[in-house]
């Protein structure tokens, strides 16, 4: 066969087409947070990222051979991202030597399976006690010392202990540096949680011999001068026990905050802020990507210590925020059933809502509209998903849906015209404004038969135009001032977004919607529509 030979000017355009494109992949930054108009979203290669999650349990990703069948099950499931459990144990067995074969091999069937990752370092602390630290590290209470509660050391590392700070520092940056060596290019892994769940369990506070000295001294300047410098924005009810304690400026624990477990409190997520903050910090330093906590939630009336007292509640995550700004975002395990409560106390100023650990199947596939939809979330991940895994599963038909629209709602979310509602029969209405009218939305209510649920998420395309996504609820639009000439349906579409192109279906325009009375989306299987308004006489 003769040999192809080219001439220098085609050879060097060659060369140029293959340097532009080398330095494309080394110029794309690694996943990152950034504020985007009315939203702080998750940049993954040059692009909004929204992440369609779940967390599998505990000990899955402990086993490579495990996890192989879950990985399609899961994306066939419609995730984007499965969250992932890392142990310190696996990763450093022997203090000083590490082993990342199966960082590589889940990294491997991401890929192989189209999915991303976030990691979760489940190292000092998971659920509040310490169970995933290496075994040269559990047998060494010297070096790493404990909490004490009631006299008695107990199997949680003490956040006082210098030398285990200092150690896991060093194995989550290996881990980081590991992690940017192997996908630095291409971002299989998008984001990190450090530990799980902190905070003492069985006690308000630890009484270790370090945590007393510390706790018996002046609360750091450092911890005064945030709460000075953010006195106006911050957790009411922090702010109303500085207060009622003086308002001072110095002093001891107890001085600035009261003789009670609430102090307790403050002091221990101090002392577990400080710790967790030096960790991440510590993987930034090689591989810097967004990473956050997850804290578990407490009951209204729950004793610090019944839940991992330290854990960043919303009451303390100021003292987390004083403590350092490597950890980018505090974010809510929510089992709870106040679901939009609490996504309320966590969706605060400078820290966007992402949805750690959640309920999945009907709970699940509602939230996901309102905590993406209403409150410009990043993240929704239920745990425990592979024991779900199926696609007739109804977080698989939430998944779907919200996968077609994807960059819509993400664009939705920064340009801030976006609403997302969960409806039953205790909360069967809520109404929006947009673009000028006022949406009133409720369970929908076809021939007299109101749905028992409704979940969904409406954006604004265009001066008239409207796109809703869900099902079990219907719409009714209105103007103001009352003078306004009343709307009426001019024509709504179903249809499917194909490769991020509107493929129109049927026309709806009959009993669908009540022959132009409501916009209604039964409650017999999620869709996506597109409505167009028109106005005629007063
Ligand atoms: C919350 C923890 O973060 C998870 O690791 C797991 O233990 C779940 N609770 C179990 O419900």
């Amino acid at each position: 066969m003769p040999s192809r030979t080219y001439s220098l000017p085609i050879l060097l355009l060659f060369l140029i087409a293959f340097q532009l494109g080398t330095l494309q992949a080394q110029q794309v930054s690694p996943p990152h947070l950034e504020k985007r108009g009315a939203a702080t979203q998750l940049i993954v290669n040059g692009k909004p990222f929204l992440i369609l999650g779940g967390e599998v349990h505990n000990s899955s990703s402990s086993s490579l051979a495990y996890m192989k069948p879950i990985w399609p099950k899961l994306h066939a499931m419609g995730l984007n991202t499965v969250f992932t459990p890392l142990s310190w144990e696996q990763i450093e067995p022997r203090e000083g030597q590490f082993d990342f074969s199966l960082v590589d091999g889940l990294i491997q069937q991401a890929r192989a399976a189209h999915e991303h990752i976030v990691f979760l370092w489940l190292a000092s602390w998971k659920n509040g006690m310490s169970s995933y630290a290496p075994v040269w590290v559990k047998e060494n209470t010297e070096r790493f010392p404990r909490v004490v509660e009631f006299g008695r050391k107990v199997e949680i590392l003490s956040p006082l202990g210098q030398a285990t700070e200092e150690a896991d520092a060093h194995a989550f940056a290996a881990l980081m540096n590991h992690i940017k060596q192997v996908d630095g290019h291409e971002h299989t892994v998008l984001m990190m949680q450090v530990e799980n769940e902190v905070g003492v369990r069985g006690d308000s506070r630890d009484h270790s011999p370090a945590a007393n000295a510390a706790f018996h001294g002046e609360v750091p300047a450092r911890l005064m001068a945030y709460l000075q410098a953010h006195r106006a924005t911050l957790n009411h009810s922090l702010r109303e026990l500085w207060d009622a304690n003086g308002d001072k400026t110095s002093g001891t624990w107890t001085q600035v905050f009261g003789n009670t477990q609430r102090t307790d409190e403050i002091f221990m997520a101090w002392q577990y802020a400080r710790y967790t903050q030096a960790v991440a910090a510590a993987g930034k330093a090689e591989y810097n990507i967004p990473m956050y906590v997850n804290v578990w939630l407490r009951g209204e009336t729950t004793p610090p210590g019944q839940y991992p007292s330290g854990c960043a509640e919303p009451r303390v995550m100021d003292v987390w925020k004083a403590a350092g700004s490597s950890i980018d975002i505090y974010a809510p395990d929510l089992y709870a059933p106040n679901f939009i409560q609490w996504s309320r106390r966590f969706h605060r100023r400078g820290n966007p809502l992402f949805m750690a650990e959640t309920r999945g199947r009907a709970a699940g596939a509602a939230n996901v509209f309102y905590a993406l939809g209403e409150k410009a979330g990043i993240s929704f991940s239920p745990f425990g998903i592979e024991s779900e895994a199926s696609d007739t599963d109804p977080l698989a038909a939430s998944y779907h849906i919200l996968g077609e629209i994807e960059p819509l709602l993400l664009a939705h979310q920064s340009a801030g015209d976006v609403h997302g509602f969960v409806l039953d029969r205790g909360h069967s209405t809520v109404d929006f404004t947009m673009n000028g009218y006022t949406l009133h939305v409720s369970l929908e209510n076809s021939f007299g038969r109101q749905a028992k649920a409704g979940f969904g998420l409406i954006m604004a395309m265009g001066k008239n135009e409207f796109l809703g996504a869900g099902k079990g609820f219907m719409v009714r639009f209105t103007q103001r001032p009352e003078s306004s000439p009343q709307v009426g349906i001019a024509k709504v579409i179903e249809g499917k977004y194909e490769n991020d192109k509107w493929n129109p279906g049927r026309r709806l325009n009959g009993d669908e919607d009540d022959q132009g009375a409501h916009w209604q989306f039964p409650p017999n299987g999620e869709r996506i529509e597109r409505i167009t308004l028109y106005h005629y006489g007063k």
